[in-house]
């Protein structure tokens, strides 16, 4: 009979991470977040509860977003990751962070880039949220600083800038 003994300690993973491809030898039960942070250099998904609650570890897989401390590294191979970073550097997160920052939706900044990757999607995929529904979104992204009421504010001015944005394109 085959025991957890016996299988490969670690494995050779090949992930694109922000769109660049990359290949590492990684241990099967290393986290998806403590690869980023300690494989990568990549110290934008932040290490809270590690159980799945707080949501600071959250980054895109497959364009959607995971909790990186319930997803194992080698759960990740050929797939592609996104991290706080890559979504900077893209500029996805742009209308986002300037509105947080204009909101001072962020304090100590440990629960932000979970929060910005949570409303990133919010605003993707529910383009015509209420705050009610934003808050709820935001539910699973905990903040110790804010109190929450700028950050829910801070999504909400950037949904109704979108609005704002596709009304005025209409012919
Ligand atoms: Fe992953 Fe808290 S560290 S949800
Ligand atoms: Fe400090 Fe949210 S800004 S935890």
């Amino acid at each position: 009979m085959q025991t957890t003994m016996d299988l490969p300690q670690t494995q050779t993973i090949r992930i694109m991470l922000n769109g660049q491809s990359m290949e590492r030898e990684v241990q099967a039960r290393t986290h998806l977040v403590d690869f980023l942070r300690d494989g990568a250099e990549l110290k934008g998904s932040h290490l809270g509860c590690e159980h799945g609650v707080c949501g600071a570890c959250t980054v895109q897989l497959d364009g959607q977003i995971v909790r990186g401390c319930l997803v194992l590294a080698v759960q990740a191979d050929g797939r592609s990751v996104n991290t706080v970073e890559g979504l900077t550097g893209s500029g996805a997160l742009a209308q986002l962070q300037a509105a947080f920052i204009k909101r001072n939706a962020l304090q100590c900044g440990f629960c932000t880039s979970g929060m910005l990757l949570a409303a990133h999607e919010l605003v993707e995929q529910r383009p015509l949220a209420n705050r009610e529904e934003v808050r709820e979104w935001i539910s699973g992204n905990y903040c110790r600083c804010t109190g929450y009421q700028a950050i829910v504010d801070a999504i909400c001015d950037v949904l109704a800038e979108r609005i704002k944005a596709a009304q005025g394109a209409q012919p």
